[in-house]
């Protein structure tokens, strides 16, 4: 079997079960199989698979069309250029979460000690330790997901210190400059509405706030005074539909800023303490 008959049958199968751009992935998951990278292919469509790859490509191709997300067959996800690692315990780093870094480097670029929470894989928290260099917490009530933050860290040499707790509870007051958060957000009626890839594989500590997906953000906002210095920032992602309820919950703060993704939807909001 060559690079190129096995990345044609692939992206058959997957083509077939309906999944999203199946050339790529297959090429994705025999890349993965034979540890190399997806330009190899390029100049080498006819080599050999050996048995040992053609295993591991069968198996990761059965795990996709079973559901699993790419990221986690993979197990990394890149990341404003960095790669994480990802488990089943954190949530895959999404491309919009990017806007949130975009935000923190327009508005808060001097923060000296900046909060992630809800870390996950750590994302937020390791980009903006190596991009803004301040001292960098990261909170996550999942003990599973600090620890794939704390690897994270570990390989992009980035010194975050990680609490496992809820929300800030554990952080003192009157103590950063900026926080940053991307909170779970869906509400649990849309559970059966969601693609499989995110309903079945996703932690839903990750996904969930409540019976409204405002839940986290109303706690995020009413603590979060405490936590901050007079003027730092509170940077957060924004759910669909969720701008005009946070958008209120903030309305004492100052200089409140909405600003949108790539296709225009309100992305991130941040706020400067009064
Ligand atoms: C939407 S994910 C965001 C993960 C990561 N920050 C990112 O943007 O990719 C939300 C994270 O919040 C965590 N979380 C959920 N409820 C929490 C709580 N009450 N306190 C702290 N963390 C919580 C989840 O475990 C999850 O890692």
């Amino acid at each position: 079997m060559t690079v190129l008959t096995a990345l044609a049958q692939g992206r058959e199968l997957l083509e077939r079960a309906g999944i999203a751009v199946p050339r790529l992935t297959a090429e994705v998951l025999l890349a993965h199989a034979m540890r190399c990278e997806r330009v190899y292919f390029y100049a080498h469509p006819e080599q050999e698979l050996k048995e040992v790859e053609w295993l591991h490509y069968g198996r990761y191709l059965h795990e996709r069309l079973q559901g699993k997300p790419t990221q986690y067959i993979t197990k990394r996800q890149e990341f404003y250029g960095r790669e994480f690692r990802v488990t089943p315990d954190v949530l895959i780093p999404r491309p919009e979460t990017e806007h949130v870094v975009e935000a923190a480097l327009e508005v808060a670029r001097g923060a000296a000690r900046v909060l992630d929470i809800g870390t996950g894989s750590g994302a937020l928290a390791i980009t903006l330790r190596l991009e803004l260099g301040g001292e960098t917490w990261g909170t996550d009530i999942s003990p599973a997901a600090a620890a794939v933050a704390a690897g994270n860290a570990a390989n992009l040499s980035a010194p975050v210190h990680l609490v496992v707790c809820d929300l800030a509870e554990a952080i003192a007051a009157d103590s950063f400059d900026l926080i940053v958060s991307n909170p779970p957000y869906v509400p649990l009626a849309q559970k059966e509405g969601l693609q499989r890839e995110v309903r079945d594989f996703e932690p839903h500590v990750a996904l969930f706030g409540g019976e409204t997906g405002f839940e986290l953000y109303d706690r995020i906002v009413a603590d979060a005074p405490r936590i901050l210095r007079t003027g730092g920032w509170l940077i957060m992602e924004l759910g669909f539909g969720c701008l005009n309820h946070v958008e209120q919950s903030i309305a004492g703060w100052r200089n409140v800023r909405i600003m949108p993704d790539l296709a225009g939807i309100p992305r991130v909001v941040a706020a400067q303490r009064q």
